[in-house]
């Protein structure tokens, strides 16, 4: 499974660090073999060696240049980050990216072979006109985007439920991922309100392939025991093979 932390606008370079690094020794301590990432603010990215990945929570396409308040590959490759979330929803409705801006900004970091996390969510209010209009909603968040591209890391994400404390219910969450899953076959992960209390649950949906998390995730034990459940699910799943 893979676990995912967004610090957002979180932390300074010298909390950043410590969080890693506590991070990084629990899952060394307790054996833990999932996929953790961590996407600190963009001024605490820094090299990292051990199992935890590091990823940036944006950048644009391109190497470098005239691009004030943006960083590039050059920036990037500093500190060895091959992994990006394209598409939060943060970004398409705070900071207004487009989907042809958010599809540029893919295909440049495919064709580099970054690991991607991209993701789609719906806002409340097409939430709240119908399956089938979330449903053509989100497919308009899968246009453009290769689907079959093997780095690639889909997060689903309805932005009513980012730090609000709601969260679908189960069976929505469960019914939505899987029709996620014919759109690709990619890693699907579940973010909004994923905390300590429910994050069991959550990741031992069908078609849940790991979670996406951002306010409980800057408490680094509770962000370490949600590690700690997808192990334990990983584990009982292979003694039932
Ligand atoms: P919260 O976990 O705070 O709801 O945020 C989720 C998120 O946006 C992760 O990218």
């Amino acid at each position: 499974m893979i676990i995912a932390a967004n610090l957002k606008t979180n932390f300074t370079r010298k909390e950043t660090e410590k969080y890693v690094n506590e991070l990084e020794s629990y899952i060394q301590t307790k054996n833990i073999t999932q996929e953790v990432l961590v996407f600190p603010a963009m001024s605490s990215l820094d090299s990292h060696d051990g199992k935890v990945i590091i990823g940036s929570q944006n950048a644009y396409a391109t190497q470098n240049g005239a691009f004030t308040g943006e960083i590039g590959t050059e920036q990037l490759e500093e500190f060895k980050i091959k992994t990006i979330l394209i598409g939060h929803s943060e970004r398409r409705h705070i900071l207004g990216e487009t989907q042809e801006e958010l599809v540029k900004k893919f295909n440049f970091y495919k064709e580099l072979g970054f690991k991607i996390v991209y993701c789609v969510g719906e806002p409340l209010e097409v939430r709240e006109s119908g399956n089938e209009k979330m449903m053509e909603y989100i497919s308009t968040q899968y246009e453009g985007i290769d689907t079959n591209y093997e780095n690639l890391i889909i997060a689903y994400e309805p932005v009513w439920a980012i730090g609000t404390g709601l969260t679908p219910t189960s069976e929505d969450i469960e019914s939505i991922h899987t029709d996620l899953k014919n759109k690709s076959k990619a890693p699907l992960l579940y973010g909004g309100s994923v905390k300590v209390t429910n994050a069991k649950e959550v990741l031992s949906l069908n078609n849940v392939n790991g979670i996406l998390v951002g306010s409980a995730a800057l408490y680094v034990e509770h962000f370490c025991t949600m590690c700690n459940y997808a192990q334990e699910i990983e584990n009982k799943n292979k003694e039932n093979i």
